[in-house]
């Protein structure tokens, strides 16, 4: 059950071979993905291979697979570990070389890995909520990609870790762009308001998903950022991400969000999302 893909093949974990100077791991110079497995299957696999290769691209990494090549590897592998509820984590950097800042001039070969993980769906969490902390956006400019460069959101989940919390509510001033590893989201008198997918925040999948439940459900979407000084004053506010779906946040900064509860609109997107990934509604 511990396969692994590196590069195209599927081998041993103990057998994968990585350079002390691997681009990836001297300049966090790489993207990667995190994809959902429900009942064996991808969850929107088209959206995270499609949003894989334009990270890539935005930082000029050229993929040596066709599409339908890499998503062939990518389900021979979850079937080769017969992961049922998990997922998937890959991720391509722009390969080993001496190090030097710019690109290697001899173009060198990309280094793809990719290994799957068994897990639940945070159904407690789900229904009782998180606490969130909220901390100063730190992070580069281009949040749009998914890089491998993560120490902004490394610090920022620590930070709300050693305070208790679940997330870190991240702000740029006033605005409220998104989480550490996850996107933001406030109702306030039947609106659902979100940062818009600018190069602020990572546009995320369920992000995606979320807004198509919401006009399925009647809820009015604008997308513009919340604000911190009156983020308290919202009626319901949750988060969402590939691993955590759907997550009331029921307290910011110790203080409660909804009187401490999972929010009316909050359930109803809870329960489109999970017609969506087939899965039973919890309680
Ligand atoms: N995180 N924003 C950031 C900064 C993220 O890192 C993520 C995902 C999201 C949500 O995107 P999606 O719905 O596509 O998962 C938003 C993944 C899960 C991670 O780094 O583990």
């Amino acid at each position: 059950m511990n396969w692994v893909l590196w590069n195209d093949r599927l081998v041993k974990d103990e057998d994968i071979k990585l350079s002390k100077e691997d681009r990836g791991y001297q300049f966090g110079d790489g993207i990667y993905e995190v994809i959902r497995i429900y009942n064996g299957n991808m969850f929107t696999a088209q959206e995270h291979i499609d949003r894989f290769y334009e990270s890539a691209d935005k930082i000029k990494i050229v993929i040596p697979y066709t599409k339908d090549l890499f998503h062939k590897m990518i389900y021979d592998l979850i079937e080769a570990n017969e992961v049922t509820s998990g997922q998937v984590y890959v991720q391509i950097t722009r390969g080993a070389t001496p190090r030097l800042h710019h690109f290697p001039i001899t173009p060198v070969e990309t280094v793809l890995t990719a290994y799957t993980k068994e897990y639940k769906r945070p159904v407690t969490e789900m229904v009782n909520g998180v606490a969130v902390k909220t901390i100063e956006d730190i992070r580069w400019l281009r949040c749009d990609i998914k890089s491998l460069n993560l120490l902004g959101s490394v610090l920022a989940k620590q930070e709300a870790y050693e305070n208790g919390c679940f997330e870190a509510l991240l702000h740029r001033g006033d605005l409220i762009t998104e989480g550490s590893s996850t996107n933001m989201y406030a109702i306030k008198d039947g609106v659902l308001y979100t940062h818009p997918a600018t190069n602020l925040i990572l546009n995320g999948i369920t992000r995606r998903v979320i807004l198509t439940c919401c006009e399925e459900i009647g809820l009015p979407v604008v997308e513009q950022p919340i604000s911190l000084a009156t983020v308290l004053s919202n009626d319901e506010f949750f988060l969402s991400s590939t691993t955590t779906e759907i997550l009331p946040v029921t307290t910011i900064n110790g203080i409660k969000v909804n009187k401490g509860i999972r929010g009316e609109w909050t359930h109803k997107l809870q329960i489109a999302l999970e017609a969506k990934i087939g899965q039973e509604v919890h309680a």
